[in-house]
This record gives structure tokens, sequence and C-alpha cells, in this order.
């Protein structure tokens, strides 16, 4: 019988058993339970051997559910909702007791976002309950842009992968969270870049440093880690000459380093277009891993819109910068 039922069918089940189902998300594959469930949640900070001082992101349905679970809305954050909702925008707001403390890590906030995706957004609206979901990866690991990724990693560990596709921003959403006085600060860099941000709410301090507590996992200095030692330049062919003699793999900002034969190189955007190069980032830096090279080279990118946020996540997954 149960293969007569939809996937969106199965994936409700599971989570209404306090399974954990992977969804897809515009940003990335999440591995989701209810939020409210302590018991569901906790599953999932054992699949991914996650640290439980790390909290994790509650996906709503729509933003009537965001006074259910959080209080105190500074007016910037309103703002910020309205124009960027559904989509890959986190906000870290004062939480209310629904959300139990293993889905915060303890703290007085939750970290709260409405995806843009049509499955995951049915689903939602299907649930009685928000689900809290981290990237579909094991703790510090590339994270998933498709589902094969998400199958590689937990295979039969977890209850249901819902198919999605191939996600449409391919790095993880934008954390911003809220001073005192209510003033945005920016917590992680993401697929909406930091300048889209302040042309909403002018000027946003910047904190995506360890010593901010807490940490958002994408802040951890080494993080979205292949596990061929990585290493990030602004002159690769430099970088080249001093591996010379090791097999290498490159990721490549628009254009292929000429005259390397040996060297297995990834573009991300012959274009030059920051969105596609993000789109296509994770996925690019999983094919290089899986070459079994001795090391990957990544090249810097423009500092500036997504640029900005690829080579924040570039430096946290290279092991040195040379
Ligand atoms: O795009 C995304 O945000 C994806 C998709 C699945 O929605 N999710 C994602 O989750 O990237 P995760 O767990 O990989 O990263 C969430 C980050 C963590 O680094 C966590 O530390 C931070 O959000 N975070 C969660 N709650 C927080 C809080 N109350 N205060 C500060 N940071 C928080
Ligand atoms: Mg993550």
């Amino acid at each position: 019988m149960n293969n007569l039922k939809t996937p969106l069918e199965k994936a409700i089940i599971e989570l209404k058993n306090d399974g954990v189902v992977a969804i897809p998300t515009e940003t990335v594959y999440g591995l989701a339970a209810n939020a409210f469930r302590e018991t569901a949640v906790k599953k999932i900070f054992e699949l991914k051997k996650r640290p439980l001082n790390n909290p994790l992101i509650v996906h709503l349905y729509s933003v009537d559910g965001l006074e259910e679970i959080a209080d105190e809305i500074p007016d910037a954050a309103s703002k910020l909702a309205r124009h960027f909702w559904p989509g890959p925008l986190t906000l870290v707001l004062k939480k209310k007791n629904v959300i139990p403390d293993i889905v915060s890590a303890g703290l007085e906030t939750v970290a709260v976002r409405i995806p843009d995706h049509p499955y995951t957004l049915e689903l939602l609206e299907k649930l009685s309950f928000p689900l809290a979901a981290p990237s579909a990866n094991p703790f510090g690991s590339i994270s998933p842009t498709n589902p094969e990724h998400v199958r590689t990693y937990f295979k039969d560990d977890i209850d249901f992968i819902l198919d999605g596709g191939v996600c449409e921003r391919g790095v993880e959403s934008t954390i911003v969270a809220f001073d005192m006085k209510g003033q945005p600060v920016l917590l992680r860099h993401g697929s909406i870049s930091l300048e889209e941000i302040e042309s909403v709410v002018g000027d946003v301090k910047v904190s995506t440093h360890e010593e901010h507590k807490p940490q958002a996992s994408g802040m951890l200095s080494r993080h979205y880690s292949p596990s061929t030692p990585s290493y990030m330049t602004e002159n690769v062919k430099k970088a080249i000459e001093m591996f010379s003699g090791k097999q290498i793999g490159l990721l490549m900002f628009k254009h292929e380093v000429k005259n390397h034969n040996g060297i297995f190189q990834e573009v991300l955007s012959r274009s030059g277009d920051f969105s596609e190069a993000a789109r296509n980032l994770y996925a690019a830096m999983h094919r290089l891993d899986k070459l079994n090279v001795d090391l990957l080279i990544f090249e810097e990118l423009p500092d500036i819109n997504l640029g900005t946020t690829i080579n924040d996540k570039l430096s946290r997954a290279a092991k040195t910068r040379i």
C-alpha cells in the first residue's frame, strides 16, 4: 500500500512519527524533523554527529507561524522578512518556550526562515508543526545540493528523501541577528548578499567571526570541507608551481588555466555570473573531492556581492590560504 503514496505523503507520515526526512530547499538540502519534538530533533544531531551546542534553523510555512515561536520582533526583522520570505534569509529572534532547548542549543533565541521550494512549502503547509533542519551533511563536510549528495552521505540511515531536484541557489541562507537596539547583525554570509540586505535596512554590522557566540556552524573557521587537502589563492598559476609533481584538482571562477593538461578543472561560471557560480559551488567541490588527487586549489572570486559569500565558503573549506 505504501507504494501508492506520493513522495509528499510518505514524507508527512515519517515526520509525524518523529522520523528524519531530507527536504529540498532553494539553498541546500536539509535534514528535517518536527521542531516541537525533542526526541525527533535529537536524531538529527546524532545522524550529523553535530555538537549539541550548535543550534538548528526552524522552517515555517508562512509568517503567520512566526508569533507562535518568536517574540519581540524588531522592525528591521519584519522589514527583512517582508522583503525576502519565502527565501534564503534566516532571522535570529527571541524564542518562545514551545521551541525545545535542543533546537536552540539552550539559547534564548531561535533561528527561523521560510524556505522557497514548492515541495517543502507544500509539506510545511500540510504539517501542524514547523521543521527543524540543518543542512543534510555530516558535521563539517560539504553541503548537499542534490538528492544524490544526501544519499551518498546517509544512505539508509534516514527515513526518507524528498527529491526536489537540484537546489536553485546552491549556498546556505544568509543569517541575520539583532543587537539590543534591534539593529541587524550579519552572522553568516549566504545566498542573499550583504549588499542586498543593506538595500532594505541600511548599514549592517558583520559578525561572522569565532568570537561571536553562539557560533553558526558555517562560521567555524574550518567547515564545508572536502576530505582532500585544499588551498585557496588569488594566484592559481603560482599555486600550481608550488605543488609541481603533485596531482591537483582546480576550482576556477570563470576560466580554465591554460596549458595544464594533466590537471582536472571545474569552472563555476563561464560568464562570470555569481549566482551561477554559487549554484555550482558545492557540486563542483563534491566532484573534485571524489577524484582522489593530492590536493585541491580554489580560486578566490572578486570580493563583492555573492563573490563575498563564495569566498567565505571557500576559505572555510580550505586548509590554508596561499
Ligand atoms: O540554507 C540554510 O540555512 C539551510 C537550509 C536547510 O535551510 N540550513 C542550514 O542549517 O544551513 P545549518 O544547521 O547547516 O546552519 C544553521 C546555522 C548554524 O550554523 C547555527 O549555528 C546557526 O544557524 N544558528 C541556529 N540558531 C541560531 C541562534 N539562535 N543564534 C545564532 N545562530 C544560530
Ligand atoms: Mg550546515
